[in-house]
């Protein structure tokens, strides 16, 4: 079964085309990162506008690369849940004016199950549920267990900024660039991690929850206190101790969430899973204690169209496709603690709120 998935939710947009939900035939991503940069983040409306340029192009792109035309697509997936609404309905009404023209099923998915099959595509084997998952962009920071298809439970998130969002608001301050998770990454290999003694907030609370606000405060405050006294101050330390920070605090809680609640395998996923420093301690802290850690290949770490359409080929066969009246929804969390899944029922339609 081939499935076209788009991703329109924050500031790529993307498509592209998957087999069986495990072989990527193509995944095209227009990063609107150039545009974005002299903000310094993303403007809401400026990315919706970028995409409604951009959708159609990104669309016969993925077709393309994968060496197919529209009647070749058996469904089409796309992000209706989590992000930024403007950017979403740019994504949403293209799949609904293709799933309605080649009649074939809509599916409408939440943008972070994205994220979390990125890691299931085509290992299914290697990965069995149940799974810890460290869901960590710019957009979310969360923690879910992951039970079975379409089966979440929400362990702990952030309360403030997620943690690619501290990367961002940092290069900011720093005048670094946008996006800043790549840049602060390359400053940092070459600065002292201990340098600076930044706080690692929640990291010895029993809770499972996030904060990275303060931490960026307080970076912010040393790159002030610098300037008010006329000095320089090594943008590689501040990187490097930056960054060892918001590792530390991501490890440590993974490790403990995932020894408390017997998990022994744990996938990271999302566009600061890219992180090598991240990687590398995670693999490390988790191996030491007899855990394995997964991650995604890089071009499906980030937003992308691949696993929206991945994700949906598994979630067809439990939850069904979605009617063409689906809505888009800015902010719906995933996991029990949240969202309730309605109980698998084979194409039984599927609710408009979802
Ligand atoms: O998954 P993604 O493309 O979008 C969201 O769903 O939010 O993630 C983008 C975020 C940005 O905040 C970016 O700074 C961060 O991921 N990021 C990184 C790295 N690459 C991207 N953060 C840390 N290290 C990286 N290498
Ligand atoms: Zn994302």
């Amino acid at each position: 079964m081939l499935i076209l998935g788009i991703d329109t939710t924050c500031d790529d947009t993307s498509a592209g085309v998957v087999k069986n939900g495990s072989h990527v035939w193509s995944n095209v991503i227009a990063s609107q990162h150039k545009v974005h940069a002299r903000f310094g983040g993303i403007v809401p409306m400026i990315a919706a506008r970028e995409h409604t340029r951009q959708i159609n192009l990104i669309i016969a792109a993925a077709l393309d690369e994968a060496g197919i035309t529209f009647h070749d697509i058996d469904a089409v997936a796309v992000s209706n849940h989590q992000g930024l609404l403007l950017s979403l309905v740019v994504g949403v009404s293209a799949a609904k004016s293709i799933a309605l023209a080649l009649d074939v099923p809509l599916i409408g998915m939440h943008h972070l199950e994205g994220h979390v099959y990125s890691n299931i595509m085509g290992r299914e084997n290697e990965l069995p549920f149940p799974f810890l998952c460290l869901t960590v962009a710019g957009g979310h920071t969360l923690l879910l267990r992951v039970d079975g298809h379409g089966r979440y439970h929400l362990l702990g998130h952030t309360r403030d900024d997620a943690a690619g969002e501290a990367y961002d608001k940092i290069a900011r301050r720093l005048s670094l660039g946008y996006p800043g998770g790549p840049i602060v990454e390359k400053l940092a290999r070459n600065g002292n991690p201990f340098a600076y003694d930044f706080p690692r907030p929640m990291i010895d609370k029993a809770h499972f929850e996030f904060s990275f606000s303060g931490l960026k405060t307080a970076v912010v405050r040393v790159i002030e206190a610098a300037e008010k006294a006329g000095e320089s101050l090594s943008t590689e330390d501040l990187c490097a101790s930056f960054q060892q920070a918001i590792v530390d605090v991501l490890v440590t809680k993974t490790i403990r969430v995932a020894e408390k609640e017997g998990l022994s395998r744990i996938a990271l996923a999302g566009g600061v899973a890219m992180n090598r420093q991240l990687r590398r301690d995670l693999q490390q802290a988790a191996n030491a204690k007899g855990l394995r850690t997964f991650a995604p290949p890089p071009d499906l770490c980030i937003d992308n169209g691949a696993m929206i359409a991945g994700a949906a080929w598994y979630l067809l066969h439990h939850r069904g496709p979605s009617p063409l009246t689906i809505d888009v929804l800015a902010n719906a969390p995933l996991g029990e603690l949240g969202l309730k899944y309605r109980p698998a029922s084979k194409y039984a339609g599927y609710d408009t709120a979802r």
